[in-house]
Parts: C-alpha cells; structure tokens; sequence
C-alpha cells in the first residue's frame, strides 16, 4: 500500500486535529531545546486558539511557553553542571561559583551535549496541554526541585513583574545578570497583561524534593472563573 506522503505542518494538524477533538490533553517530553519541538509546540498553540476563537491570545502564549521551556531546560542543566562540578548549590558561595562558571560555558553548542546528559539522567521537562471552551492550562514540569537561590529569584522575578507595566520599565529600573539577564519571568507576566491576561495567572510552584512546576492559566472567555481565583499557589505573586 503507498504511503500517504505529509509535509510536517499537515502532519501536525492532523495530530493536532485529533487532541482537540477530544478536547483531552496533550503531553511533549523533551530533555533540551529542539527546533523541531518548539515549531510544533507553535503550530499546535496556533491552532488550539483558533479553534476557540482566540487567535488574538497565541502570540501571547507562544512567548510564555518558550519562556517557561527554557527555564525548566536550565534548570535541569545547571543540576547536571553542579553534579559534574561537585558543587551544592544549596551553599550560596558554590552556588555563586557554580553559577558563574555555568554561565560562561552555556551557549547553543552546549546545550546539545547537555540535551544528551539530561536524557541519560532522566531530567526531562514536559509541557502539558489542557484544554476546553473555558480555557488552556499550560503546565511545565522539570523534574528537578528547585535550589533555595532559584525559588528566592523566582519570586523577586515575579514581584517585580506584576508590579510594572511593561518590559521597558523593568529595564530601566533593574540591571542584574546574575543568572541569565533576569527578563524572562518579567517578559511573561508583561506579554500576558498585554494581551490581557491576568499576569497573577502564572505561578511557579517547587515541592523542593522531586519537581518543579510553572502553570499558566488562560481563560477564553469573560465568563471563565480561573482556577487561581479558588487556591492560591505555592509561589506567585
Ligand atoms: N523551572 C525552574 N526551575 C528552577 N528555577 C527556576 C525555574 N524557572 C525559573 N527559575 C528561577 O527563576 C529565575 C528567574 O527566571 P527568569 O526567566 O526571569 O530569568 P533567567 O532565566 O535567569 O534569565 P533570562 O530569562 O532573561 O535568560 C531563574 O534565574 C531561576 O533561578
Ligand atoms: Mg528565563
């Protein structure tokens, strides 16, 4: 029998197709940063807010997604570079070391090796979909808990976010590098009220044994009481 032959993009919509007429969820597990990945991760997203009517809100979460990817990525990559250093990064000056030494040697050729280092260690992130009428609930899981430094920069990162307007204010009024630039967190919660998301709607939570979790939560419609409004997550603004 001949093979139906696809290109990539009609191969995702038939698979996207699929889990939204299910209106179940939808799961990709990757251990780095893959071209491939993001551009279907963009493609779905695109689509999925079609379908709802809310094309307006994917640039929004395709930024925030991306954000939050490489974040977890990170994450896992810095355990890896400790671990091989011998460091704790529970003990602020080899964590300060470590994090000066991790910032130096990570760069796209890295991040590579590292992909392969995170696969052979099981340190994955994966990046849940779920979706209805209501509204999309975007998890990204690493299985890494969070180091005491990271959930205390985390939370500056938030505070500062849901307290400025825009991207440009933030630069003006912090400059520091002490991990990446500091704007991720920032840009997200700045994107989302943009676009006219409640910033307050992405959290970060660590059970600071076995993973860390960030979630966003996007409502399609006026009428959809988030989640959020119900508990109150572990670590947000
Ligand atoms: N999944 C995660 N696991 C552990 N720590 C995290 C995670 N996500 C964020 N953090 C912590 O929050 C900090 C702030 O994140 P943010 O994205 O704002 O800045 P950054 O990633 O350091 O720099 P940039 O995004 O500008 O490259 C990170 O430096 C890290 O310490
Ligand atoms: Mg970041």
């Amino acid at each position: 029998m001949p093979t139906e032959k696809l290109t990539l993009s009609e191969k995702i919509h038939r698979a996207a197709e699929q889990i939204i007429e299910s209106e179940s969820r939808l799961v990709i597990k990757a251990y780095g940063v893959i071209h491939s990945t993001e551009d279907f991760m963009r493609a779905f997203v695109r689509q999925v807010m079609q379908r709802f009517n809310r094309s307006d809100l994917a640039p929004a979460v395709e930024i925030v997604i991306k954000e939050l990817t490489m974040n977890a990525v990170k994450a896992n990559f810095k355990k890896i570079y400790f671990a091989e250093a011998g460091l704790d990064m529970e003990n602020p000056e080899q964590y300060e070391n470590g994090m000066a030494a991790f910032r130096d040697i990570i760069d796209e050729n890295i991040f590579v090796d590292y992909g392969k280092k995170a696969r052979a260690a099981k340190l994955s992130v994966e990046t849940i979909f779920d979706f209805d009428k209501d509204r999309v609930i975007i998890e990204v899981r690493n299985n890494t808990p969070m180091a005491e430094h990271e959930e205390k920069r985390a939370r500056e990162k938030l505070d500062q976010g849901l307290k400025c307007e825009d991207i440009a204010e933030f630069m003006l009024n912090s400059l520091d590098e002490t991990e990446g630039a500091g704007m991720g967190l920032v840009l997200c919660l700045t994107t989302m009220r943009s676009a006219g998301i409640d910033p307050r709607l992405l959290s970060l939570y660590s059970d600071f044994k076995n993973e860390t979790v960030a979630r966003v939560e996007i409502p399609l419609h006026a009428g959809y009481v988030p989640s959020r409004a119900r508990f109150q997550p572990a670590l947000a603004g």
